[in-house]
């Protein structure tokens, strides 16, 4: 299995994994099935390394959180674009003044951090992460939940139905071609997000949903490629690293909890499952390792602040003087 230091170590690198996950990362860093092109010359080297207030900058400068409307092509000739927001999330919510990203991982289990949780203005929760019977442990506020489409299509979540979605903001994402052409998209999603989309729409006419524009998703997996010393798998980050971003753009404080694991580390993916993959943790699919060096880099709280609580703390893009 993986070692992983006292904390996580910003350096991790593709080498540090153990052979079985290295062998699904590299399939994944060769697939390419998104179409995603590269320069030849890729990555940093050790002297050209940003710091993380530099990487803050850049993240805040290159990477932009835009949400679908009405008027997009090719969806302005379509009947059911009016069930799109008319205006940019950002524009809609916030600013809040301090936030917290709750990451679904098995070491939040037990780790009583419910009332912490709690205590911020906003609360961000991923995919299926439920609050019922667990609110010692995550809290049980949720002001926005950002969900992929696997969720939204896959029976076994019920996402039509279940009461788990129907209280606060849903953003909803999909891994679209890298191209992020939004007719391509349209007839090349990975899930069907679009019919989802406007069959829970006219289920829950009143609730406040998103759609995150695929160019959004690339932009963040350009700043992690750009960043790192060796080619990432050549698929979208995962929805942890687009919650934190979303977050930035909205708060004047980020906490992100269990992103970066705590003493509590396990390979237990989730709280609320009984499943077990250091790839939940470590990634394979999405560029999940990379995307934890550079929030380490970013990280303005303290080492022992991970190592107890989890938690990681970032300046929202309106805090910070580039
Ligand atoms: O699995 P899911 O995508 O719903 O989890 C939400 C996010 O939390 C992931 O995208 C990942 O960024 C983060 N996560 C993690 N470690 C885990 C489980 C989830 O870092 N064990």
């Amino acid at each position: 299995t993986e070692r992983l230091g006292k904390v996580w170590n910003e350096e991790m690198s593709f080498l540090m994994l153990g052979s079985r996950l290295r062998k699904v990362v590299s399939n994944y860093q060769a697939m390419n099935k998104y179409g995603v092109k590269v320069p030849s010359i890729i990555g940093v080297s050790n002297e050209t390394k940003r710091s993380g207030p530099q990487l803050l900058c850049q993240l805040k400068e290159k990477v932009e959180v835009t949400t679908l409307t009405p008027d997009l092509q090719p969806f302005s000739s379509m009947l059911w674009a009016t069930q799109l927001p008319s205006k940019q999330l950002t524009s809609d919510l916030g600013p809040y003044k301090s936030c917290a990203v709750v990451a679904s991982a098995g070491s939040l289990h037990g780790s009583k951090l419910g009332k912490e949780i709690d205590s911020h203005d906003a609360v961000l929760r991923f995919n299926a992460a439920p609050t019922n019977g667990y609110e010692k442990d995550v809290g049980l506020k949720t002001t926005i939940r950002l969900i992929n489409s696997q969720v939204m299509a896959s029976e076994e979540h019920r996402f039509l139905s279940s009461s788990l979605y129907s209280s606060g903001v849903l953003v909803a994402w999909d891994p679209a071609p890298f191209s992020a052409d939004l007719i391509q998209w349209y007839n090349k999603t990975d899930y069907p997000i679009f019919t989802q989309y406007q069959r829970y729409r006219r289920l829950h006419p009143q609730q406040p949903f998103y759609i995150l524009h695929p160019r959004f998703e690339w932009q963040a997996w350009q700043r992690i490629q750009d960043n790192m010393a060796e080619p990432i798998q050549k698929n979208p980050p995962s929805s942890g690293f687009l919650g934190i971003i979303l977050m930035m753009s909205l708060c004047e404080v980020v906490h992100v909890y269990e992103f970066l694991p705590s003493q509590r580390k396990t390979e237990l993916c989730h709280y609320y499952q009984r499943f077990y993959d250091a790839a939940c943790t470590l990634g394979a699919y999405h560029p999940l390792l990379y995307e934890k060096n550079l929030v380490k880099r970013m990280n303005q709280g303290s080492d022992r602040d991970i190592y107890t609580h989890g938690r990681v703390t970032l300046p929202g893009f309106s805090k910070l003087n580039c």
